[in-house]
């Protein structure tokens, strides 16, 4: 059992940085239970026929977004950018990509959201620049020790001519941590450090302007009237380089406890984050919101979730498991062990960097390898290793239920609504992801959940842009058609009307008592009761199971019935007579 408290809030004297947008929704607290939608906004819808999603399409589908009843989106970022990384290697954080719209294209979408009821987070990547960004071409142009360059992380190399790098870390997305760079006189000069791909050199958190800068480009983004946002890499920023060359240090070893990690979740990381809830969050009226993700031992998660910190962090453990009863149940009473006093648990179950849930679930179990990795494994042999697609779907639907059920903020991801599985054959000529392209095409990375989304049965781009627009890089399948948007609308246990009918369900049941108790009646099954009297049950075990009698709110399977049977791979939700004392 769980329950949160309200953040202590520190409204500074001074008035608030602009009045907010007018139709933006008041309420300050409304991140804690919120459901919310990840755009990725290049292959969300393209408006303008380029083969890009643009802002002017999300614009033109918030009928979509309201319909489906989420409280708020999420957008990655839409930020010029040479796409290194999908966007993540941003080129200018104040502006929006000319290829995705202009600021007041930024700003009738804010106000049409607005207007539908509907809650904007921007995503912000505080760790890195991309290596267009103005600072780090005034670094190549800059002398080894200038101000230029200590806004990064340059060091010299090591060995004769300093023709080695400076240490022997890795990069996340493979390859050496640092690259050489030529010196103003054509010569081989300094190596900076990219955790990431070459394309995002890390910045030097230690430095007062890049900090200063981060402020500006929050209060830039609150001031158009965003209302929250998404920290990239929020365990990463500070680091202790100089203390750890001669170290090799496993770029991806976050799970090291006691913030001594030279490279993540330090504890000096969250100074950074009291001045922004300080300086910029709370010093709008409401209070801007933001969430971290932060790849952290779970005992420290807690830290980014603090209210005088960032207020809220994303926990993956959900996310990360397989179709395992036990496994999710860890899942879950440790998130809401875990959860910030003040704080609210959160639970996903896909993102632009995992494959996607409805085939993750179909992919059979390997022994001593996690859901994600195994589901990685399947993309890679580009579809060809067996997998139940029917299954995964059944069991997505149930999983839906399931996580709804559960106290807390649910951040869904744009697609999974209408049940779409990975794309898993996408073309090495296609490809996009830096992870597949520096493995060189060994890993097949995220591109497989990033492909355009399916609005319609029209060809040839299934309504993503106008019939005689370009086609996006990544083609969309064929199979794209048969369940787009508009198909399933309105159509009696399609994934999209189960979608629509369990956030509804879900606003008309939650309250403000996160209590969650768990009813231990048969293996392999969550059964869990809510207050205001109903209950969730999914059933993971492999044999059907007695659904309690009383009203049927919701079922991930139509066939299913109260004090029937719930077959395995589905959930139902149930109100039973007795259970909020009537
Ligand atoms: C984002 C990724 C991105 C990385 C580097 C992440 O955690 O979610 O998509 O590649 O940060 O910015």
């Amino acid at each position: 059992m769980s329950t949160t408290t309200a953040p202590a809030r520190r409204v500074p004297a001074s008035a608030p940085v602009t009045a907010p947008t007018p139709a933006a929704p008041q309420a300050r607290d409304w991140w804690r239970r919120a459901v919310v939608y990840q755009v990725y906004p290049r292959s969300f819808a393209d408006a303008d026929g380029d083969g890009l999603g643009d802002l002017r399409g999300i614009t033109s589908r918030v009928g979509h977004l309201a319909a489906l009843g989420v409280d708020a989106v999420w957008l990655s970022p839409f930020y010029p950018s040479a796409l290194a990384d999908g966007g993540y290697d941003v080129d200018d954080h104040r502006a929006v990509d000319p290829r995705l719209g202009t600021l007041e294209d930024f700003d009738a979408m804010v106000r049409a959201l607005h207007a539908a009821g509907i809650r904007v987070v921007v995503d912000v990547v505080p760790n890195h620049t991309s290596d267009r960004h103005a600072w780090f071409r005034e670094a190549l142009a800059s002398p080894p020790g200038s101000r230029a360059r200590g806004r990064y992380v340059f060091r010299d190399g090591r060995g004769p001519g300093g023709d080695e790098p400076p240490s022997s870390w890795r990069s996340i997305f493979g390859g050496s941590a640092w690259q050489r760079v030529v010196e103003a006189d054509g010569t081989p000069g300094q190596w900076y450090l990219h955790i990431f791909a070459p394309e995002q050199p890390d910045l030097d958190w230690s430095e007062e302007e890049v900090r200063e800068d981060m402020l500006e480009t929050l209060r830039f983004w609150a001031d158009r009237g965003v209302d929250g946002f998404r920290v990239d890499v929020a365990h990463g920023l500070v680091k202790d380089v100089d203390g750890h060359l001669d170290v090799h240090v496993e770029i991806l070893d976050t799970g090291i406890e006691g913030g001594n990690h030279p490279l993540w979740d330090r504890d000096e990381v969250q100074e950074v984050y009291a001045q922004w809830r300080r300086d910029v969050l709370d010093a709008y009226d409401p209070p801007r919101s933001a969430v971290a993700e932060a790849s952290v031992h779970p005992d420290r998660r807690a830290r980014y979730a603090d209210p005088l910190g960032l207020g809220q962090a994303f926990n993956f453990d959900l996310f990360a498991c397989g179709w395992d009863a036990g496994e999710m149940r860890r899942a879950i009473d440790g998130g809401l062990a875990q959860m910030a006093a003040g704080s609210s648990a959160t639970w996903t179950l896909s993102n632009h960097d995992s494959v996607r849930h409805t085939t993750r679930f179909g992919v059979p179990p390997r022994e001593g390898v996690g859901s994600q990795e195994a589901a990685k494994a399947w993309v890679t042999s580009d579809g060809r290793d067996p997998v139940d697609l029917d299954l995964g779907l059944r069991r997505a639907r149930a999983a839906l239920l399931l996580e709804l059920a559960l106290p807390g903020a649910v951040y869904l991801y744009q697609g999974e609504e209408l049940g779409l599985h990975e794309v898993a054959d996408i073309p090495w000529e296609a490809v996009e992801d830096p992870i597949a392209v520096r493995s060189g095409g060994e890993e097949k990375g995220r591109d497989g959940c990033r492909v355009a989304l399916p609005w319609t049965q029209d060809w040839p781009t299934f309504g993503f842009g106008p019939e005689d627009g370009a086609l996006p890089g990544m083609r969309q399948p064929a199979w794209f058609g048969a369940v787009s948007a508009a198909v399933q609308d309105g159509v009696p246990g399609s994934t999209l009307e189960l979608y629509r009918a369990a956030l509804r369900r879900r606003r008309e049941l939650t309250t403000a008592d996160d209590a969650l108790t768990w009813v231990d009646d048969a293996p392999g099954v969550l059964h869990l009761e809510r207050p205001g009297g109903w209950r969730s049950v999914t059933n993971l075990s492999e044999v059907d199971v007695a659904l309690p009698a009383g009203e049927l709110l919701l079922a991930s399977d139509p066939a299913v019935v109260a004090g029937g049977a719930l077959p395995p791979g589905t959930s139902a939700w149930v109100r039973v007579p007795g259970d909020d004392g009537r």
